[in-house]
């Protein structure tokens, strides 16, 4: 994981918003010369929302659909080995983008940022963007966790601590009601699809056709089976020493729907319905996530 070296230019400031984190120019400077293509796909989340598992199926199921030789796949794998991999578009420097414009395959990157600080050439191009959402209680618990249990981000003394960081989008990547607000502008595109970790948890495999659709992917149900067997949160919690390394544990946390019941008060429950009600009532992004919340 190479994001883990520059969490600590967040880490200096709690109230650290994604203007400061990404304040360094010479990552504004690399992310702008990032170049997108029209077969690139460009998996977008916030923290917390499920990113590592959405990771997993899209490079599943494009090197499944892609029915690559065994050369090919020697081949792309020599070349992997040259080109560092990003693991967050926004961790990008100068020289990893130009390598990965001689990349000759399709191209799978994530990234956590807001729409309109993306190179635009994401949307000019017409890049496939699959954008996952989750429910914000549960969104909420998940990054509290990730707060504490990373050693290179501040811990929060309490729950109710963090409750308020969150509800003011004081944290790294700022804010996840803004986020939502300005994805839901891009959304109606029909380059850009929108998932949510509840309907990934209720039906994987039904989740994962739908992706493949929008990407334009065939796959036999049995690919399809695989690659769900793969994906589930055990197999990935158990295969993540070799996959994260020491993060696995801090990723890999409960993988469920529902947990924020055991951390939101009364109280904080309503003034969360509250807000997501004045940031996200009557849009489409708010209608999709609403599944979640109740859930
Ligand atoms: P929890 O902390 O609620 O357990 P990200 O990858 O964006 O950092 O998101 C991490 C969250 O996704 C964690 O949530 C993690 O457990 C969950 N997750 C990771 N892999 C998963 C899987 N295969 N199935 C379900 N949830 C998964």
């Amino acid at each position: 994981l190479h994001y883990i070296a520059l969490l600590p230019a967040a880490k200096e400031d709690i109230a650290t918003s994604i203007d400061a984190f990404l304040a360094i120019p010479e990552n504004f400077k690399a992310l702008q010369s990032f170049e997108a293509r029209n077969d690139d796909i460009i998996l977008a989340g916030y923290p917390k929302t499920g990113t590592n598992w959405l990771e997993q199926i899209l490079k599943d199921l494009e090197t499944t659909a892609g029915k690559y030789t065994e050369e090919e796949i020697n081949s792309r794998n020599s070349i992997e080995k040259e080109v560092p991999m990003i693991s967050r578009l926004e961790f990008g420097d100068e020289k990893q983008f130009q390598m990965m414009k001689k990349l000759p395959f399709r191209r799978i990157n994530t990234t956590h940022i807001l729409p309109q600080i993306l190179p635009q050439s994401i949307f000019k191009n017409k890049a496939k963007i699959l954008l996952l959402v989750r429910n914000p209680k549960d969104t909420a618990v998940s990054y509290f966790h990730f707060y504490n249990d990373m050693p290179l981000l501040q811990s929060f003394n309490t729950w109710d601590e963090y409750f308020t960081a969150f509800m003011n989008g004081k944290l790294t990547w700022g804010s996840y009601f803004e986020y939502l607000i300005e994805w839901n502008n891009y959304i109606a595109d029909d380059h850009v699809m929108v998932i949510t970790y509840e309907e990934m948890k209720e039906n994987q495999t039904l989740g994962m056709k739908k992706i493949a659709e929008f990407l334009g992917f065939s796959l036999s149900d049995d690919e399809i089976q695989t690659i769900a067997e793969k994906s589930t949160f055990k197999a990935m919690k158990e295969k993540s020493p070799e996959t994260h390394g020491l993060f696995g544990k801090i990723i890999f946390r409960k993988g469920i729907v529902g947990g924020w019941r055991e951390f939101f008060t009364e109280a904080q429950n309503k003034e969360m319905d509250r807000k997501f009600e004045e940031c996200l009532g009557g849009t489409k992004i708010g209608e999709k996530i609403k599944y979640g919340i109740y859930c």
